[in-house]
Protein backbone atom coordinates (compact mmCIF):
# COMPACT_ATOMS: atom_id res chain seq x y z
CA UNK A 1 0.00 0.00 0.00
CA UNK A 2 1.09 3.90 -0.47
CA UNK A 3 2.24 5.85 1.88
CA UNK A 4 -0.64 7.95 3.76
CA UNK A 5 1.40 10.98 3.61
CA UNK A 6 4.26 11.44 1.44
CA UNK A 7 6.32 14.46 0.68
CA UNK A 8 9.31 14.92 -1.74
CA UNK A 9 11.75 17.93 -1.13
CA UNK A 10 9.27 20.39 0.65
CA UNK A 11 10.95 23.94 0.97
CA UNK A 12 9.39 26.70 2.77
CA UNK A 13 11.01 29.84 2.32
CA UNK A 14 8.71 32.93 4.06
CA UNK A 15 9.56 36.55 2.19
CA UNK A 16 11.55 35.28 -0.60
CA UNK A 17 13.86 35.88 -1.92
CA UNK A 18 15.89 36.88 1.26
CA UNK A 19 13.55 35.55 4.00
CA UNK A 20 14.72 32.34 6.41
CA UNK A 21 13.98 28.98 4.65
CA UNK A 22 11.79 27.41 7.09
CA UNK A 23 11.69 23.91 5.75
CA UNK A 24 14.38 22.58 3.75
CA UNK A 25 14.15 20.16 1.47
CA UNK A 26 11.22 17.56 4.15
CA UNK A 27 11.00 13.97 2.80
CA UNK A 28 8.52 12.67 4.96
CA UNK A 29 6.76 9.06 4.36
CA UNK A 30 3.83 7.57 6.94
CA UNK A 31 1.98 5.01 6.74
CA UNK A 32 -1.22 4.51 7.09
CA UNK A 33 -2.16 3.76 11.29
CA UNK A 34 1.49 5.25 12.11
CA UNK A 35 2.01 7.62 14.87
CA UNK A 36 4.93 9.89 13.21
CA UNK A 37 6.12 12.64 15.72
CA UNK A 38 8.37 15.87 14.42
CA UNK A 39 10.75 16.84 17.24
CA UNK A 40 12.04 20.01 17.33
CA UNK A 41 12.83 23.14 19.42
CA UNK A 42 11.32 26.44 18.63
CA UNK A 43 11.56 27.62 14.95
CA UNK A 44 12.20 24.31 14.35
CA UNK A 45 9.79 24.26 11.54
CA UNK A 46 7.61 22.12 12.28
CA UNK A 47 4.04 24.14 12.32
CA UNK A 48 6.01 25.53 8.91
CA UNK A 49 5.55 21.92 7.65
CA UNK A 50 2.15 21.06 9.03
CA UNK A 51 0.48 24.21 7.37
CA UNK A 52 1.90 23.23 4.04
CA UNK A 53 0.88 19.34 4.48
CA UNK A 54 -2.74 20.84 5.66
CA UNK A 55 -3.19 23.48 2.48
CA UNK A 56 -3.19 26.54 4.88
CA UNK A 57 0.38 27.52 3.60
CA UNK A 58 1.76 27.17 -0.09
CA UNK A 59 4.88 25.30 -0.42
CA UNK A 60 7.85 27.02 -2.16
CA UNK A 61 8.92 24.08 -3.52
CA UNK A 62 8.52 20.35 -3.63
CA UNK A 63 4.93 18.48 -3.16
CA UNK A 64 3.00 16.26 -0.76
CA UNK A 65 0.59 13.49 -1.55
CA UNK A 66 -2.39 12.87 1.17
CA UNK A 67 -3.92 9.61 0.97
CA UNK A 68 -2.79 9.91 -2.67
CA UNK A 69 -4.14 13.37 -3.11
CA UNK A 70 -1.63 16.21 -4.14
CA UNK A 71 -2.21 18.82 -1.61
CA UNK A 72 -1.28 21.48 -4.63
CA UNK A 73 -3.99 20.10 -7.31
CA UNK A 74 -6.30 18.20 -5.02
CA UNK A 75 -6.63 20.55 -2.23
CA UNK A 76 -10.15 19.88 -1.66
CA UNK A 77 -10.02 16.63 -1.79
CA UNK A 78 -6.82 16.02 -0.04
CA UNK A 79 -8.18 18.48 3.03
CA UNK A 80 -11.61 16.21 3.73
CA UNK A 81 -8.82 13.29 4.60
CA UNK A 82 -7.41 15.67 7.03
CA UNK A 83 -8.26 17.01 11.06
CA UNK A 84 -6.05 19.82 11.78
CA UNK A 85 -5.10 20.45 15.30
CA UNK A 86 -3.93 23.46 15.39
CA UNK A 87 -0.64 25.26 17.77
CA UNK A 88 -3.32 28.09 18.75
CA UNK A 89 -6.57 27.35 20.18
CA UNK A 90 -9.26 28.87 17.97
CA UNK A 91 -12.44 29.19 19.51
CA UNK A 92 -14.97 31.49 20.21
CA UNK A 93 -15.01 32.12 24.31
CA UNK A 94 -18.47 33.50 24.46
CA UNK A 95 -19.75 30.27 23.05
CA UNK A 96 -20.07 27.17 24.39
CA UNK A 97 -17.79 23.93 24.15
CA UNK A 98 -21.15 22.40 22.32
CA UNK A 99 -21.59 26.14 20.26
CA UNK A 100 -17.97 25.94 18.94
CA UNK A 101 -18.02 22.24 18.22
CA UNK A 102 -21.31 23.10 15.95
CA UNK A 103 -20.23 25.95 14.27
CA UNK A 104 -17.15 24.44 13.24
CA UNK A 105 -19.14 21.07 12.25
CA UNK A 106 -20.95 23.62 9.92
CA UNK A 107 -17.70 24.60 8.46
CA UNK A 108 -16.91 21.17 7.41
CA UNK A 109 -20.54 21.12 5.81
CA UNK A 110 -22.26 18.90 8.72
CA UNK A 111 -25.51 19.33 9.64
CA UNK A 112 -28.38 18.00 11.35
CA UNK A 113 -28.81 14.39 13.00
CA UNK A 114 -24.77 14.01 11.74
CA UNK A 115 -23.48 17.01 13.27
CA UNK A 116 -25.41 16.43 16.36
CA UNK A 117 -24.21 12.75 16.66
CA UNK A 118 -20.55 13.75 15.10
CA UNK A 119 -20.31 16.38 18.29
CA UNK A 120 -21.65 13.99 21.23
CA UNK A 121 -19.35 11.62 19.57
CA UNK A 122 -16.48 13.71 20.14
CA UNK A 123 -17.82 15.28 23.45
CA UNK A 124 -17.18 12.06 24.49
CA UNK A 125 -13.96 11.06 23.54
CA UNK A 126 -12.69 14.69 24.65
CA UNK A 127 -13.90 13.97 27.64
CA UNK A 128 -16.19 16.97 28.19
CA UNK A 129 -19.86 15.69 27.90
CA UNK A 130 -20.87 17.15 31.21
CA UNK A 131 -19.10 21.06 30.76
CA UNK A 132 -20.25 20.92 27.15
CA UNK A 133 -23.05 23.59 27.69
CA UNK A 134 -20.36 26.29 29.72
CA UNK A 135 -19.03 29.38 27.86
CA UNK A 136 -15.51 28.54 26.56
CA UNK A 137 -14.56 31.44 28.20
CA UNK A 138 -14.70 29.57 31.66
CA UNK A 139 -12.90 26.80 30.51
CA UNK A 140 -8.93 26.01 31.63
CA UNK A 141 -6.22 25.99 29.21
CA UNK A 142 -6.25 21.78 29.14
CA UNK A 143 -10.07 21.82 28.51
CA UNK A 144 -9.87 24.70 25.58
CA UNK A 145 -6.86 22.45 24.04
CA UNK A 146 -9.56 18.93 24.40
CA UNK A 147 -12.34 21.28 22.46
CA UNK A 148 -9.49 22.42 19.98
CA UNK A 149 -9.12 18.89 19.45
CA UNK A 150 -12.87 18.24 18.94
CA UNK A 151 -13.00 20.29 16.26
CA UNK A 152 -10.43 19.04 14.77
CA UNK A 153 -11.96 15.51 14.49
CA UNK A 154 -15.93 16.64 13.91
CA UNK A 155 -15.75 15.15 10.37
CA UNK A 156 -14.12 12.12 10.85
CA UNK A 157 -10.63 12.48 9.37
CA UNK A 158 -8.42 9.77 8.47
CA UNK A 159 -5.48 11.70 9.24
CA UNK A 160 -4.82 13.71 12.46
CA UNK A 161 -2.10 16.88 12.72
CA UNK A 162 -1.67 17.86 16.24
CA UNK A 163 0.47 20.50 16.46
CA UNK A 164 1.94 20.57 19.72
CA UNK A 165 -1.31 20.23 21.79
CA UNK A 166 0.28 19.45 25.29
CA UNK A 167 2.32 23.06 25.54
CA UNK A 168 1.27 25.34 28.71
CA UNK A 169 -1.91 22.95 29.93
CA UNK A 170 -1.84 21.19 33.55
CA UNK A 171 -0.19 17.58 33.69
CA UNK A 172 -4.03 16.06 34.35
CA UNK A 173 -4.84 17.08 30.68
CA UNK A 174 -1.86 16.94 29.10
CA UNK A 175 -1.99 13.24 30.39
CA UNK A 176 -5.49 12.87 28.31
CA UNK A 177 -4.16 14.04 25.32
CA UNK A 178 -1.42 11.87 25.17
CA UNK A 179 -4.25 8.83 26.00
CA UNK A 180 -6.54 10.55 22.98
CA UNK A 181 -3.68 10.23 20.81
CA UNK A 182 -3.18 6.63 21.34
CA UNK A 183 -6.58 5.80 21.30
CA UNK A 184 -6.93 7.58 17.67
CA UNK A 185 -3.96 5.09 16.77
CA UNK A 186 -5.37 2.16 18.65
CA UNK A 187 -9.61 2.54 18.13
CA UNK A 188 -10.04 4.18 14.94
CA UNK A 189 -6.91 3.06 13.43
CA UNK A 190 -6.04 7.18 12.14
CA UNK A 191 -2.63 8.21 11.42
CA UNK A 192 -1.34 10.90 13.58
CA UNK A 193 1.27 13.84 12.42
CA UNK A 194 2.03 14.76 15.98
CA UNK A 195 4.67 17.65 16.81
CA UNK A 196 6.67 18.26 19.75
CA UNK A 197 9.55 19.58 21.62
CA UNK A 198 9.03 17.15 24.54
CA UNK A 199 11.60 14.15 23.60
CA UNK A 200 9.22 12.44 26.84
CA UNK A 201 5.94 12.57 24.11
CA UNK A 202 7.77 11.54 21.61
CA UNK A 203 9.65 8.37 22.84
CA UNK A 204 5.95 7.42 24.27
CA UNK A 205 3.52 8.03 21.35
CA UNK A 206 5.17 7.50 18.27
CA UNK A 207 5.81 5.11 16.32
CA UNK A 208 8.50 6.61 14.24
CA UNK A 209 10.14 9.99 15.19
CA UNK A 210 11.70 12.57 12.91
CA UNK A 211 13.96 15.14 14.77
CA UNK A 212 13.70 18.30 12.87
CA UNK A 213 15.91 21.32 13.40
CA UNK A 214 16.45 24.26 11.12
CA UNK A 215 14.09 23.35 8.54
CA UNK A 216 16.01 19.81 7.85
CA UNK A 217 15.10 16.12 9.44
CA UNK A 218 18.48 15.33 10.94
CA UNK A 219 17.54 11.41 11.89
CA UNK A 220 14.69 9.37 11.72
CA UNK A 221 13.56 6.04 12.87
CA UNK A 222 12.01 4.84 16.24
CA UNK A 223 13.18 5.67 19.43
CA UNK A 224 15.61 2.47 19.72
CA UNK A 225 17.06 2.86 16.57
CA UNK A 226 17.89 6.80 16.81
CA UNK A 227 19.72 6.26 20.28
CA UNK A 228 21.10 3.00 18.79
CA UNK A 229 22.68 4.97 16.09
CA UNK A 230 24.48 7.47 18.28
CA UNK A 231 26.21 4.46 20.08
CA UNK A 232 25.34 6.40 23.20
CA UNK A 233 25.72 4.27 26.20
CA UNK A 234 24.12 3.65 29.96
CA UNK A 235 25.31 5.17 32.30
CA UNK A 236 25.52 4.30 36.16
CA UNK A 237 26.17 6.97 38.93
CA UNK A 238 27.45 5.72 42.25
CA UNK A 239 27.19 7.66 45.20
CA UNK A 240 30.56 6.81 47.52
CA UNK A 241 30.75 10.49 48.99
CA UNK A 242 34.55 10.52 50.17
CA UNK A 243 35.28 7.32 51.03
CA UNK A 244 38.52 6.08 49.90
CA UNK A 245 38.06 3.69 46.97
CA UNK A 246 40.66 1.29 46.09
CA UNK A 247 42.73 1.54 42.51
CA UNK A 248 41.86 -2.64 42.73
CA UNK A 249 38.37 -1.82 43.11
CA UNK A 250 37.72 0.21 39.82
CA UNK A 251 40.26 -2.15 37.72
CA UNK A 252 37.45 -4.68 38.99
CA UNK A 253 34.41 -2.50 37.41
CA UNK A 254 36.00 -2.14 34.06
CA UNK A 255 36.40 -5.93 33.68
CA UNK A 256 32.59 -5.95 34.54
CA UNK A 257 31.15 -7.27 30.64
CA UNK A 258 29.70 -4.68 28.85
CA UNK A 259 31.70 -1.84 30.77
CA UNK A 260 33.91 0.56 28.81
CA UNK A 261 35.02 3.37 31.49
CA UNK A 262 35.07 4.43 34.69
CA UNK A 263 35.34 8.17 36.47
CA UNK A 264 35.66 9.67 39.71
CA UNK A 265 35.04 12.71 40.50
CA UNK A 266 32.99 14.63 42.98
CA UNK A 267 31.99 11.95 45.35
CA UNK A 268 30.58 9.74 42.37
CA UNK A 269 31.93 7.23 40.36
CA UNK A 270 30.34 7.16 36.76
CA UNK A 271 30.76 3.75 35.14
CA UNK A 272 29.47 3.47 31.50
CA UNK A 273 28.36 0.42 29.77
CA UNK A 274 26.50 -1.39 27.60
CA UNK A 275 22.88 -2.37 29.00
CA UNK A 276 23.59 -1.01 32.42
CA UNK A 277 21.30 -2.39 34.29
CA UNK A 278 22.72 -6.07 33.75
CA UNK A 279 25.96 -4.79 34.81
CA UNK A 280 24.77 -2.97 37.76
CA UNK A 281 25.12 -6.16 40.30
CA UNK A 282 28.39 -6.67 39.80
CA UNK A 283 29.29 -3.70 40.57
CA UNK A 284 27.59 -3.52 43.53
CA UNK A 285 28.83 -6.80 44.55
CA UNK A 286 32.15 -5.86 43.84
CA UNK A 287 32.16 -2.41 45.82
CA UNK A 288 30.48 -4.35 48.67
CA UNK A 289 33.45 -6.77 48.44
CA UNK A 290 36.05 -4.13 48.52
CA UNK A 291 34.18 -2.30 51.65
CA UNK A 292 33.02 0.58 50.07
CA UNK A 293 29.67 1.98 50.85
CA UNK A 294 27.55 3.15 48.15
CA UNK A 295 24.67 5.36 49.50
CA UNK A 296 22.42 5.90 45.92
CA UNK A 297 22.84 4.53 42.31
CA UNK A 298 21.30 6.12 39.70
CA UNK A 299 21.22 4.54 35.93
CA UNK A 300 20.77 6.97 33.23
CA UNK A 301 19.23 5.67 29.88
CA UNK A 302 20.25 7.29 26.95
CA UNK A 303 17.01 9.07 25.62
CA UNK A 304 16.06 11.10 22.67
CA UNK A 305 17.48 14.18 24.20
CA UNK A 306 20.66 12.80 24.34
CA UNK A 307 20.19 12.17 20.30
CA UNK A 308 19.19 15.58 19.57
CA UNK A 309 21.99 16.45 21.98
CA UNK A 310 24.33 14.57 19.92
CA UNK A 311 23.41 15.29 16.48
CA UNK A 312 23.33 19.17 17.36
CA UNK A 313 25.51 19.91 20.09
CA UNK A 314 22.26 21.35 22.22
CA UNK A 315 20.01 21.02 24.18
CA UNK A 316 16.15 20.12 23.30
CA UNK A 317 14.88 22.22 25.77
CA UNK A 318 16.22 26.10 26.14
N1 LIG B 1 4.85 33.99 8.82
C1 LIG B 1 6.17 33.93 8.94
N2 LIG B 1 6.96 34.84 8.35
C2 LIG B 1 8.31 34.78 8.43
N3 LIG B 1 8.97 33.83 9.11
C3 LIG B 1 8.24 32.88 9.72
C4 LIG B 1 6.81 32.89 9.69
N4 LIG B 1 6.36 31.83 10.38
C5 LIG B 1 7.45 31.20 10.85
N5 LIG B 1 8.58 31.81 10.45
C6 LIG B 1 9.97 31.39 10.73
O1 LIG B 1 10.15 30.10 10.20
C7 LIG B 1 10.89 29.26 11.08
C8 LIG B 1 10.08 28.03 11.45
O2 LIG B 1 8.95 28.41 12.22
P1 LIG B 1 7.85 27.39 12.70
O3 LIG B 1 6.76 28.19 13.30
O4 LIG B 1 7.51 26.47 11.59
O5 LIG B 1 8.64 26.59 13.81
P2 LIG B 1 8.10 25.57 14.91
O6 LIG B 1 8.99 24.39 14.86
O7 LIG B 1 6.64 25.36 14.74
O8 LIG B 1 8.39 26.36 16.27
P3 LIG B 1 7.57 26.40 17.68
O9 LIG B 1 8.04 25.21 18.45
O10 LIG B 1 8.04 27.68 18.29
O11 LIG B 1 6.12 26.39 17.37
C9 LIG B 1 11.25 30.15 12.26
O12 LIG B 1 12.54 30.65 12.04
C10 LIG B 1 10.22 31.24 12.22
O13 LIG B 1 10.72 32.42 12.78
MG1 LIG C 1 5.05 25.67 15.93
Amino acid sequence: MAPIIQTRDLKKQYNPPDGPLAVRDVDLVIETGEVYSLLGPNGAGKTTTISMLSGLLQPSGGEAIIAGYNIATDPIKAKQVIGVIPQEIALYPRLTGRQNLRFFGQLYGLSGRALESAIDEVLEFIDLRDRADEKVEKYSGGMKRRVNIGVGLLHRPRIVFMDEPTVGIDPQSRRRILDAVLELKQRYGMTVLYTTHYMEEAQELSDRVGIIDHGVIIAEGTTGQLIQMIGELDQIILRVDNQQVPPAMLEQFGNVEGVTSVNQQDGELTVRARRGRKALPDLITIANNAGVHISSVRVQEPDLEAVFLHLTGRALRE
